[in-house]
């Protein structure tokens, strides 16, 4: 039995336009797997929006609806996409060209689709994407002017294509390590910054700022700052828009989130932990440059530290040896291998091992969370929720939380906080898993 007021929710009503910052792999396995889906062609496995469900009230009610049948969703027919590059590729193109989805099978019968989607001019530049060279590129005499575009392009597309609404989704490399500054602490010496060409605001916090200005939900896939700092989230808050990041959780990070508190649950301790990759994409090709892997190795080490909490278990925890490493190996393209040496002990300090070798796809495992993300923000904005999404941070290796929190990184409280969110949105019951209503008389 629903438990509280439900919360005001705008219907999904007319298209939704998703705009991708960057069309390289995970944009157009995103795009091209939505396309497909709509012509019956695949199915959207992986995807929560799409295939999961909800239990809701008792597990004797026998209640579970499908996710998108209890909130309003946007339907994938309502979807347009659009898209900023420095490489001028259409999306047949680049899709071709990151060779992650079969030609013949998922993008010949949709080649005019993807041929209709050319990516905008991006605001790019290379001091802080070492590996790439952009063509494609605004110009302007300072980075408010480039943002302004930004502004304009949101604009336009919304127009061009009678959108109701907007999200974008930060699908573009990963920027060179930038740690907040005074630049980004007030949304005034932020502007100051952007007016003054400041070297600490990068191009994807333009994209942040830019789409937050024009009311659109935004949410980064990769570890760059973008919108987590506070100018960015206090700007959020007044504009009443959704926001969050970072670092899509697709792969190594995600079993860690759910192999370590396995670990901690059973009070098993960890000595050490090596994970290694190898990937021969461009985002393998970008984070071969020290500076960007610097920010990619930030979001992925600060998870084991947050799930086992050594300060708590010094003992178990105390001495743990975590490293990480990305290694750019052409051959294997989008079909990334990531290895984990773990090495554990148990019962009176004997060791043991566990080995973990995923042999997995980098951007069929992006794809889906970046519709997720897209329709879920779209939700949260038309729920009213503004400022940084918290409930979102399944998706992401490196939650943004509010000031003073540290970050849940469980996969599995990650889901029940996520599933709690919806059924609080909708006026159910949370689920707690406490269940003694079906031993003891109340
Ligand atoms: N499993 C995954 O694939 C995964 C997981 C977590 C995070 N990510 C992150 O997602 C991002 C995209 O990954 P990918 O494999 O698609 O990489 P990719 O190199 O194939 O695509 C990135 C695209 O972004 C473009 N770009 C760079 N700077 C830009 C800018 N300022 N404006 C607009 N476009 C810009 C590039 O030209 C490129 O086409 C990367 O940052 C990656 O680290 C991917």
């Amino acid at each position: 039995m629903p438990d509280q007021t439900a919360r005001q929710i705008a219907p999904a009503r007319g298209k939704l336009g998703v705009l991708t910052v960057g069309l390289g792999a995970v944009a157009t396995t995103f795009i091209a797997g939505v396309e497909n889906i709509r012509r019956g062609a695949s199915k959207p496995i992986g995807s929560l929006t799409q295939m999961g469900t909800i239990r809701l009230g008792k597990r004797t009610d026998g209640r579970a609806p499908l996710i998108s049948e209890f909130v309003p969703l946007a339907n994938l027919s309502e979807i347009v996409f659009g898209a900023w590059d420095p490489v001028p590729d259409n999306a047949y193109e680049a899709a071709l060209l990151c060779g992650v989805l079969d030609k013949h099978e998922h993008i010949e019968p949709i080649a005019d689709f993807l041929k209709g989607i050319a990516p905008m001019p991006a605001v790019f530049d290379q001091a802080y994407v070492k590996r790439l060279e952009g063509k494609n590129v605004k110009s302007g005499k300072n980075k408010r002017e480039l943002a302004e575009q930004l502004r304009k392009d949101i604009r336009d597309f919304k127009a061009k294509h009678g959108c109701d609404r907007l999200v974008m989704v930060w699908c573009a490399s990963t920027e060179v390590f930038i740690a907040p500054g005074p630049a980004h602490q007030t949304l005034e010496s932020f502007e100051r910054a952007m007016d003054a060409n400041d070297p600490a605001i990068a191009p994807s916090m333009l994209y942040a700022w830019a789409s937050i200005m024009e009311g659109v939900p935004f949410a980064n896939g990769a570890p760059n700052l973008s919108c987590d700092f506070p100018a960015m989230e206090q700007l959020a808050r007044d504009k009443g828009v959704a926001i969050g990041g970072k670092d899509f959780k697709t792969g190594q990070t995600m079993l860690k989130t759910v192999l370590s508190p396995m670990f901690k649950a059973r009070m098993l301790g960890v000595a050490g932990w090596y994970s290694t990759n190898i990937l021969g994409n461009r985002d393998g090709e970008v984070l071969d440059d020290p500076e960007s892997f610097k920010t990619k190795e930030e979001s992925k080490l600060g998870v084991l530290e947050h799930i086992l909490q050594p300060h708590l278990y010094p003992e178990l925890y105390g001495e743990m040896y975590h490293k990480v490493r990305i290694n750019y190996y052409p051959p294997r393209g989008d079909n990334k291998e990531g290895w984990d040496n773990i090495d554990i002990f148990g019962w009176l300090g004997y060791p043991m091992q566990i080995k973990v070798d995923f042999l997995c796809r980098d951007s069929i495992l992006a794809a889906p969370l970046v519709l997720d993300l897209a329709l879920f923000f779209d939700l949260a904005q038309r729920a009213g929720l503004s400022g940084i999404q918290e409930w979102l941070s399944l998706y992401f290796k490196s939650p943004q939380v509010a000031p003073g929190l540290y970050p849940e990184h469980d996969l599995f409280i990650q889901l029940t906080k996520l599933k709690n969110t919806l059924r609080w949105m909708q006026g159910e019951e949370q689920i707690t898993h406490l269940g003694i209503e079906y031993y003891q008389e109340q």
